[in-house]
């Protein structure tokens, strides 16, 4: 898919999309034009309601011989979400009318978006509601909008736009990146194809990738991470991200953990057959880090930011641990196995401690399919976060603003800190309730003192059906919301 910015128009494009607000009548001197838009409010009931669409097609060779009008609603109810929305339908549209160029004007810029962020979302929807994954299927599923061009109207609008465009653009792309590796079967996404993927996403944009075998990670000290590691005869890889960007402030060095279980069965606490259906996606932290990575290092953003993937599958075989078992950890701490399927823990708390204790990092985000009960308390609306501070957090509530990727903060109350202590070891994995929070304050026990927020993003990586801009599967939550939180951090 191409999108660019173009100041003017030459008539190569087929497909001209309109936004309508809600009874604000459109006029044109184009005869033809106002002949089928008052068609279409007298015939068709087009009032411009948002999410109404209609499209029509002249029989004529001359091109654009397709018009797309989008209803966007009341003009003060307008806003980001609803403008991703109606790019996304009109993109859909496209597709169904076999458009193939298509020539849109940013939408909602008098009505309170800015027209870079216009342009931004009209860049990012577009590729990511036409990602298919289809490599492993001889029949192609065809999608035919393949040029967006956005027009600029405004010469002083150039250069923002044509900056928002490549930002829009590329973060879509590193999206579908990570969706990509989501839905990739954990046959072929091996943890050490998870690690040459993360080099290959290293060597295009420019940011440094180590990566660790098993006598490293058991050198290093990482024993809860070997511990879920073990069953597999496909051996762990801990993959290092290192981008810096701020020699001015060289000691401030976020730190990100992604989860990256390429497969969990759940160990010896095996999961149902449903339960392990779709767990080639535990992995989706891990991928949203890959992206996030991928787009600071492609626009230089003004940060030092360390990510770490502690990469293995959990299987079962006589090597592997136990339920009841007492392990230890990079930290020192023992754990008691109430459950070797709350293994993302202990992969992420190895992760957490390397990153302060070997990579220095003074702040650490961590983001991870983590719980079941995230999508019990907020469904796929939301993400639900934990933070142990207010500044570190608003930031990312600011970003989750401009990606439109939901967030929702829950408490850390000292109540629930008894679910997770043990009688024999110094911590238990085993959960207890609420889930999403004794999850999280888990792995707070291992972030020091340093400012520290976690994502889970169990339900919203992964979409069980068709959604507005993405297809069933990994929807590449978190790349956009870990990038601009990212970028906005030292303001
Ligand atoms: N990877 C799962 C969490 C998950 C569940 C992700 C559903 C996506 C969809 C995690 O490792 C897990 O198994 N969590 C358990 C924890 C429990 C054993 C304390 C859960 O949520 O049931
Ligand atoms: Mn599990
Ligand atoms: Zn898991």
């Amino acid at each position: 898919m191409n999108i660019s910015v173009v100041k003017s128009l030459d008539n190569t494009y087929d497909t001209m999309v309109l936004g309508v607000f809600e009874n604000e009548l459109l006029s044109t001197t184009e005869k033809i034009l106002q002949d089928s838009i008052n068609y279409l409010v007298n015939e068709e009931e087009f009032k411009g309601k948002f999410n109404q669409i209609k499209s029509i097609i002249l029989p004529t060779k001359e091109k654009p011989n397709k018009f797309i009008f989008i209803g966007l609603g009341h003009k003060d109810k307008f806003n980001d979400e609803k403008l991703r929305k109606s790019v996304a339908k009109v993109v859909n549209e496209g597709n169904k009318i076999k458009s193939k160029f298509m020539v849109l004007e940013p939408m909602g810029i008098n009505e309170g978006i800015s027209i870079g962020n216009a342009t931004r979302i009209i860049s990012e929807i577009p590729i990511l509601v036409n990602y298919r994954f289809d490599k492993y299927q001889e029949e192609k599923k065809e999608t035919t909008v393949s040029e967006i061009k956005i027009l600029c109207k405004n010469e002083k609008d150039w250069d923002i736009m044509v900056s928002a465009c490549r930002e829009g653009s590329t973060l879509a792309r590193n999206t579908v990146y990570a969706r990509e590796l989501v839905n990739e079967p954990a046959n072929v996404l091996l943890p050490t194809e998870l690690a040459n993927r993360a080099k290959e996403a290293g060597e295009k944009y420019g940011f440094d990738v180590e990566i660790y075998d098993e006598e490293k990670i058991k050198e290093l000290g990482m024993e809860a991470y070997m511990q879920v590691a073990k069953a597999s005869e496909n051996p762990p890889r801990l993959i290092v991200m290192k981008y810096f960007g701020d020699n001015e402030n060289k000691e401030d060095i976020l730190g990100i953990a992604g989860k990256g279980l390429t497969y969990d069965s759940g160990g010896l606490c095996i999961k149902s057959k449903n339960g392990m259906l779709n767990m080639r996606a535990d992995m989706g932290g891990a991928a949203a880090l890959i992206g996030a990575m991928s787009s600071i290092s492609e626009f230089k953003i003004k940060a030092n930011v360390v990510g770490v993937i502690a990469a293995c599958e959990n299987l079962i075989s006589g090597k592997g641990y136990r339920t009841g078992d007492i392990i230890g950890s990079m930290a020192g701490k023992t754990i008691f196995v109430g459950s070797t399927d709350a293994e993302g823990r202990l992969t992420l708390i190895d992760a957490v401690h390397y990153l302060i204790e070997k990579e220095n990092a003074t702040k650490v985000v961590d983001i991870a399919t983590l719980t079941g009960a995230a999508g019990a308390a907020l469904g796929n609306a939301a993400s639900p976060v934990l933070s142990n501070d207010d500044k570190l957090y608003n930031n990312m509530r600011k970003a989750s603003e401009i990606s439109g990727e939901k967030i929702w903060r829950m408490p850390c109350f000292e109540e629930y800190k008894e679910q997770i202590k043990s009688n024999v070891a110094d911590l238990t994995n085993s959960g207890g309730h609420p889930g999403v929070m004794t999850a999280g304050m888990f792995i707070r026990e291992f972030v020091q003192d340093k400012p520290w927020v976690h994502i889970d993003i169990a339900a919203t990586s992964w979409a069980d059906k068709k959604y507005y801009c993405g297809i069933e599967g990994g929807t590449g939550v978190g790349v956009r919301l870990l990038y601009h939180f990212v970028k906005n951090m030292r303001k």
